[in-house]
């Protein structure tokens, strides 16, 4: 006999699956007035490579996985099937819609991604503020929108599309961006913020983006925290990364730093409610000691800590 994933399944966060139909619904139900809160919790993202590792924590709340490595049909990996058959919410974490783009959306990566929320029961799905292709070329990388109102109003409409054809909400993350463009009619945060106004849609904070932002082009974290919308703020990543030529790289391949970590840490400071968090790790796995060690330290700066 195997022993089930010893991840929790969190019972507060609301799925929308669980509830069924509502046998009296409210004709005029307030709005939420904390709409990002699907998730609590510490967790991490979903690699095959760290299967092990995510089974045998026991403080961890969800996981996240890369949506353009699952299929919609044939058996998931093993261990993320035994996660979604405990009840424990998978984030499906698209790379690849480019919704900053000039070029149309393409049908099947967002009917993709609307069939990955259905099949791993998810509370919500996470895409990126790039563009990923352009001129039939695919970058390959998530590339910085120009801050301008024209690039909002294309990002303004496919988020919506998107939106429309999802069965839960999407929430947006701000990529590292190594280049920058020079034009902006809006600071970092005033642009998300305003996204999120006109799309409704949930945002992705990762704390390892904003340190690259700070590093390469001097953006104020202080600022910038200070200017999100906290209650539209699903979840935080954070990452590893290193300094090569004076820039920060994003690497999701080294130790999160300790200003990384400091961030969690004021981030924490400012919202009395800790924010579900997890880390991102994509390859040169370290030790079971070192990630471990790791996810403590993510866990004690956000308040999770026992
Ligand atoms: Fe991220």
């Amino acid at each position: 006999m195997t022993a089930l994933p010893s991840l929790r399944a969190p019972s507060p966060h609301p799925s929308p699956y669980a509830a069924g139909p509502d046998p009296d619904p409210d004709p005029d139900p307030d709005p939420d007035p904390d709409p990002g809160r699907r998730l609590r919790g510490l967790g991490i993202g979903w690699r095959p490579e760290l299967a092990a590792f995510i089974a045998g924590r026991t403080d961890l709340s969800f996981v996240e996985v890369i949506a353009e490595t699952l299929g919609t049909h044939g058996p998931l990996p093993t261990g993320l099937d035994r996660l979604v058959e405990a009840g424990v919410p998978v984030v499906p974490h698209g790379v690849g819609l480019g919704l900053g783009g000039a070029e149309p959306l393409q049908p099947t990566r967002v009917a993709h991604l609307a069939a990955l929320a259905d099949r791993l029961r998810a509370p919500l799905v996470s895409e990126h503020v790039a563009f990923v292709r352009a001129g039939g070329l695919e970058a390959g990388h998530l590339l910085a929108v120009p801050r301008t109102r024209d690039a909002l109003n294309v990002l303004v409409a496919n988020v919506r599309a998107v939106s429309a054809q999802l069965p839960v909400p999407l929430a947006l993350e701000h990529p590292a961006a190594l280049l920058r463009w020079d034009d902006a009619d809006f600071g970092e945060a005033e642009f998300l913020a305003e996204l999120a106004e006109r799309t409704d849609a949930l945002l992705l904070l990762d704390l390892a983006n904003l340190h690259a932002d700070r590093v390469n082009h001097g953006v104020d974290p202080d600022r910038f925290l200070q200017a999100l919308p906290w209650e539209r703020i699903a979840y935080i990543h954070v990452a590893g990364g290193v300094i090569r030529d004076g820039l920060y790289h994003d690497t999701h391949t080294h130790p999160v730093t300790r200003e990384v970590l400091d961030l969690v840490r004021e981030t924490t400071d400012r919202h009395p409610d800790p924010l579900a968090i997890m880390l991102e790790r994509d390859g040169r796995y370290p030790s079971v000691d070192e990630l471990s060690g790791e996810l403590d330290a993510i866990a004690t700066m956000a308040g999770y800590a026992s």
